[in-house]
């Protein structure tokens, strides 16, 4: 009989389920909460609220669409963090609910390692060791990445997540959230040599985005202090000055580590991979580097849970299954 395994995905505000047969993902069902967009951020009680409303459905529909019974299952994974508390107990409740009454194991995922795992569903699979750069909303790190459960966090952020730069830079512009997607979109239209940000000095392959949301939230209160229409008028431009610093950062450091760790396989993971401007930057530096680039397909740089059932489906491989005792985690190490 097939591994199938059905995987929750509920960490923040994306409502996932997907289904996996020995490592192929036949569905992959995402409902994203729109209800967050006025308030410039996930608001977290009402993303709790909406996964209670929508994780039936969700998972429902991803059956049908991998025309799977549920007593075909072999397992029920679920993102065990890190993540909002409130939004992790609604997967990770319903997944064990359901694995006890159909009898099956349930297995916990860490949700950074399921962002890399989306390399391993795309069309083309890096090779180990490679490194690669996991870029979110709440996290950015660089990781070694020695096998499929095998990884090694060797920089990170010491306070703002990058796709949480793109997002507050966004809101301090009045556009709605996530604005990520947004500045991208408006800085094609701009000139990123506008205005000039500052590049942090952080040690090794660390990042900081703090002081970069900082400088931001002064230019803007200085120079709407001359025009009060400053915003209005510059916004393309602000858009790509800003994206343009903050992707420099990233591959400031990543080159860095490349050069470190003598490693030409590289990836990028996470919401913020989808950005253009760091594909394209990435690419040229791989041009001249001679790196194996790999950028995940955009379906799955976002939260999703074909890239939880990935890890779910190597665990269920090393018998590496929890109990029904498994508490979500907030914060959580791998
Ligand atoms: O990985 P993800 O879906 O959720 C977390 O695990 O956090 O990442 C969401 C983040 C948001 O901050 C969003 O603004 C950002 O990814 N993002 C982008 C783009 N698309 C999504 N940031 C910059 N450019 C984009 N095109
Ligand atoms: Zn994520």
């Amino acid at each position: 009989m097939p591994v199938n395994i059905l995987a929750i995905e509920s960490s923040c505000d994306e409502t996932a389920a997907a289904v996996i047969q020995n490592g192929k993902i036949l569905s992959n069902v995402i409902a994203s909460q729109q209800e967050h967009n006025q308030y410039g951020g996930v608001v977290p009680e009402l993303a709790s609220r909406v996964h209670v409303q929508k994780i039936i459905p969700v998972v429902h529909e991803a059956l049908l669409k991998a025309d799977i019974t549920t007593n075909k299952l072999s397992a029920i994974a679920f993102t065990a963090g890190p993540g909002l508390i409130g939004s992790l107990m609604v997967g990770s409740s319903f997944a064990k609910a359901m694995a006890m009454a159909l009898n099956v194991p349930v297995i916990g995922v860490h949700h950074m390692q399921a962002h890399i795992h989306a390399h391993f569903i795309s069309n083309s699979i890096p090779a180990f060791p490679f490194l690669c750069l996991t870029v979110s909303g709440g996290h950015t790190q660089i990781v070694l990445v020695k096998g499929y459960l095998e990884m090694k966090i060797v920089g990170e952020t010491i306070d703002d997540a990058a796709g949480e730069a793109f997002d507050k830079t966004a809101k301090l512009l009045k556009l709605p959230y996530p604005g990520g997607p947004l500045i991208d979109r408006y800085a094609k239209l701009g000139n990123a040599n506008a205005f000039d940000f500052p590049e942090p000095k952080i040690k090794d392959f660390d990042f900081s985005f703090s002081g970069l949301k900082t400088s931001i939230l002064y230019f803007l209160k200085e120079k709407e202090k001359e025009n009060k229409n400053f915003i209005q008028e510059r916004l393309n431009d602000i858009c790509a000055s800003v994206q343009s610093r903050i992707v420099s950062i990233l591959l400031n450091k990543l080159k860095r580590a490349a050069e470190e760790f003598e490693i030409k396989e590289i990836a990028l993971a996470g919401g913020v991979s989808s950005n253009s401007l760091l594909r394209n930057e990435a690419q040229k530096i791989a041009d001249k580097k001679g790196w194996n680039l790999y950028l995940p397909m955009y379906e799955f740089c976002t939260d999703n849970a074909a890239m939880i059932a990935s890890v779910a489906y190597h665990k269920y491989l090393e018998n590496k299954f929890d109990t029904l005792s498994i508490a979500p985690q907030p914060r959580i190490v791998w």
